[in-house]
């Protein structure tokens, strides 16, 4: 096994931004817990199917000028501030705002920071790879997507792992539909990662999606042979794969959110809310060309 050496250490997180009374905001907003929740992702009218789409279109946007600003130089704080003025602009609440305590409106994971990275006053270098991640809360409904993008210019085994995150995203949502085994998705992202070498994160899941953030039912993305979940029509969910080039562990920080890789490798990932449909899914944040092929 090869260890790497760390390249993100924790940076000064500043204060929590605040949100304007009037936005409609999640049960969990003043308290920082969320309500157990026992409704189904399954949106049976077509005005809550809207509902969704407004949502994902939100979130997309949004995570479309955050991706904008990337550039060596710009510290992870400046594109939660952004994201934040724009999506309470648009009366929305920023999803990941003090869910269960988490202190800023995005999250933003740089290198070897697995997933749910707090934006802090580090710069970005040339060279890094950063998975932004934007949800937003609006008509009563989160919207949840994410892109991993290159912060200047980066090198091949960067290169290489961020194409596979993308391709197993793209697996995934190949694998839905009405009527299939949700595990068909995990099957999928699962063979595709490690045909190329790559390990595939366990303690992540994606996740049903809608009144609330997460829902039922969790989306592994690896192979759980057990798992006798069936998709239906209207059900919303996320994909949303992580995937490492060392080993699959993690390893949390101190802040209890930041989650990096064990061995210090690169990990990458890319998310979308989805619609089942008739005849597989919708994608509901945006189905276009990402940066990093751009
Ligand atoms: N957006 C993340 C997801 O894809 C969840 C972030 S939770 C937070 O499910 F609290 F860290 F924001
Ligand atoms: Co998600
Ligand atoms: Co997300």
């Amino acid at each position: 096994m090869i260890m790497k050496q760390p390249t993100v250490k924790p940076g000064t997180i500043s204060p929590m931004a605040e949100v304007p009374a009037h936005i409609p905001k999640p049960e969990y907003a003043a308290g920082g817990l969320p309500s157990p929740c026992r409704l189904s992702c399954r949106k049976e009218t077509e005005e809550q199917r809207q509902r969704m789409r407004h949502a994902g279109c939100l979130a997309r946007e949004v995570l479309d000028r955050v991706l904008d600003e990337v550039r060596p130089g710009v510290t992870t704080d400046h594109l939660d501030r952004l994201a934040h003025r724009l999506i309470v602009s648009r009366g929305a609440y920023p999803s990941p705002l003090n869910y269960m305590g988490f202190p800023k409106s995005i999250c933003t994971s740089v290198n070897e920071v697995v997933v749910h990275g707090i934006p802090d006053s580090r710069p970005l270098e040339e060279g890094d790879i950063v998975n932004c991640d934007v949800t937003v809360y609006v008509d009563g409904m989160h919207g949840d997507c994410s892109e991993t993008v290159f912060v200047g210019k980066v090198d091949d085994r960067a290169q290489r792992l961020v194409r596979v995150a993308w391709e197993c995203l793209l697996r995934g949502i190949e694998a839905a539909g009405p009527g299939r085994r949700l595990n068909l998705v995990g099957l999928a992202v699962e063979a595709h990662a490690r045909s190329h070498g790559y390990s595939v994160v366990r303690e992540f899941c994606g996740h049903g999606i809608g009144e609330h953030f997460h829902m039922a039912p969790y989306v592994a993305h690896f192979h759980e042979p057990d798992n006798d979940v069936v998709l239906v029509e209207g059900m919303t969910l996320t994909i949303e794969p992580m995937l490492n080039e060392g080993t699959a562990a993690c390893v949390i920080w101190p802040d209890h959110w930041t989650a990096v890789t064990a061995d210090c490798g690169l990990s990458a990932q890319f998310e979308h809310t989805l619609l089942v449909v008739g005849d597989g899914v919708e994608i509901l944040t945006g189905g276009r060309t990402p940066r990093f092929l751009a």
